[in-house]
């Protein structure tokens, strides 16, 4: 496994920047991020499209930062999220904020500018209390969904995300009780979807649309997959895109209104552009018949899809002296956690995949890719009291800039109280 060929680190960079900035510690590469946001901008489109950020794939104020420079606007699924990219500089009538809670300063948000999707019956209801008369957006459940993992298939029976398609009656009794304007439809049915699922359900979105005469924006969501492993397919967006803006513009031919189109990738704009850098801490094995397991100095601390997922990424040892040596190893979490595996059977977290990898001592590095989405903000950040690691941009010029430092074990008590 040749580290040289990964986009995201060198071999001479991972040293170097192990060395200035300790292992485990992301590293990010702005080259990369700015690549897909181009391609995300690109998206094909009827009408106008506007790209928003899924925020919690990475929400570092620099990451943010520079994707509203290059004209994304941001999807927030808190009110903390809408309060972090407020914070970050993002002007809030470029955010949306699509929450699985009802905030409660929902009021103080919209009033801000935010855009709201209310994302079920009780959600417009509340909305409608704080603001009749006025325009809102609501996230369906088409009643299909599709994920790259049955636990991120956000559409269909199975799903709580979003109203279920059936309850479009109530909707609009809803929205007449208040006065209010349903001018969005969105639609997001999971991550790592199957594109032909998303073009079916873009379809189904525009009927919903048609039944509701104030509609002038289609959300369709992210989910857009990306292949962090060789053997995966990334979806082209251009292809999965362009049947759907002819069918937004059949639409306008149809019924006279001419619809924006929205995004929301997470995954596609940062899950490639980031590896965790971390080292090899120990090498052993269980014997005959068992496995050979190299321990990292990171894991579901840091990166936590695959014990939850059973999710693949491509791991690569770089070695502080080379051999051409190649095992087959179990990577293994620092954590006291029988789930901390990094190297699990695809989509079973509880299996068992050893990988075959260039041979591990200890000292060496490891890089861990594909680790730019749900790794840095989804993570069991704490557990055994390990610091939340660093977070580093490696800059266009070859430079790197640390955008979060590595905590403190002061910082994670400090919230503890004497009783
Ligand atoms: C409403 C909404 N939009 C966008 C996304 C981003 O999805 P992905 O990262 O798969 O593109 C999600 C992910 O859960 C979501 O729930």
């Amino acid at each position: 496994m040749n580290i040289e060929k990964t986009p995201i680190l060198t071999k001479g960079k991972a040293f170097e920047i192990a060395e200035k900035f300790g292992t485990p510690c992301y590293v990010y590469s702005q080259e990369a991020l700015v690549q897909q946001a181009k391609k995300a901008l690109e998206f094909p489109n009827a009408f106008g499209i506007t790209v928003r950020y899924a925020m919690k794939a990475a929400s570092n104020k620099n990451i943010l930062a520079l994707f509203d420079r290059l004209g994304l606007h941001i999807d927030a699924s808190s009110a903390f999220e809408v309060k972090r990219a407020i914070m970050a500089g993002i002007d809030p009538t470029h955010i949306s904020l699509s929450s699985q809670q009802l905030p409660d300063n929902l009021e103080e948000i919209i009033k801000s500018g935010v855009k709201y999707n209310a994302c079920s019956l009780r959600q417009l209801e509340a909305f409608g209390r704080l603001f009749p008369n006025s325009e809102v957006g609501v996230r369906i459940n088409p009643g299909l969904g599709s994920g790259g993992t049955n636990r991120t298939n956000v559409g269909g029976p199975a799903s709580s995300f979003g109203i279920w398609f059936e309850y479009i009656p109530q909707i609009k009794q809803t929205a007449q009780k208040y006065g209010l304007k349903i001018i969005r439809i969105h639609t997001h049915i999971g991550s790592g979807s199957d594109p032909l699922v998303w073009q079916k359900v873009a379809k189904m979105s525009l009927d919903t649309v048609a039944q509701f005469e104030d509609v002038r924006i289609l959300n369709m969501g992210g989910g857009y997959k990306v292949a962090r492993m060789s053997d995966e397919k990334s979806t082209d967006l251009q292809k999965i895109g362009a049947p759907v803006a002819d069918l937004i513009a059949d639409f306008a031919k149809k019924t006279g209104r001419k619809l924006a189109f929205e995004i929301e990738p997470g995954t596609f704009l940062v899950a490639n552009c980031a590896a965790v850098l971390a080292r090899v801490q120990d090498v052993c094995d269980t014997g005959d018949g068992g496995y050979e397991f190299v321990k990292l100095d990171t894991g579901m601390t840091e990166i936590l899809r695959p014990s939850i997922y059973g999710a693949q990424h491509p791991i690569s040892i770089i070695q502080k002296t080379p051999c051409d040596e190649v095992k087959s190893y179990i990577v293994s979490g620092h954590c006291c956690e029988s789930g901390d595996i990094l190297t699990p059977a695809p989509s079973d977290p509880e299996g068992l995949s050893p990988r075959p990898m260039a041979k591990a001592t200890i000292g060496d590095l490891c890089v861990i890719g594909g680790a730019g989405a749900y790794c840095s903000s989804m993570s069991t950040v704490n557990y055994n009291s390990y610091p939340a690691a660093p977070e580093v941009m490696l800059m266009p010029d070859g430079s790197t800039a640390l955008m979060r430092r590595r905590q403190t074990l002061e910082q994670i008590v400090q919230n503890e109280t004497d009783i």
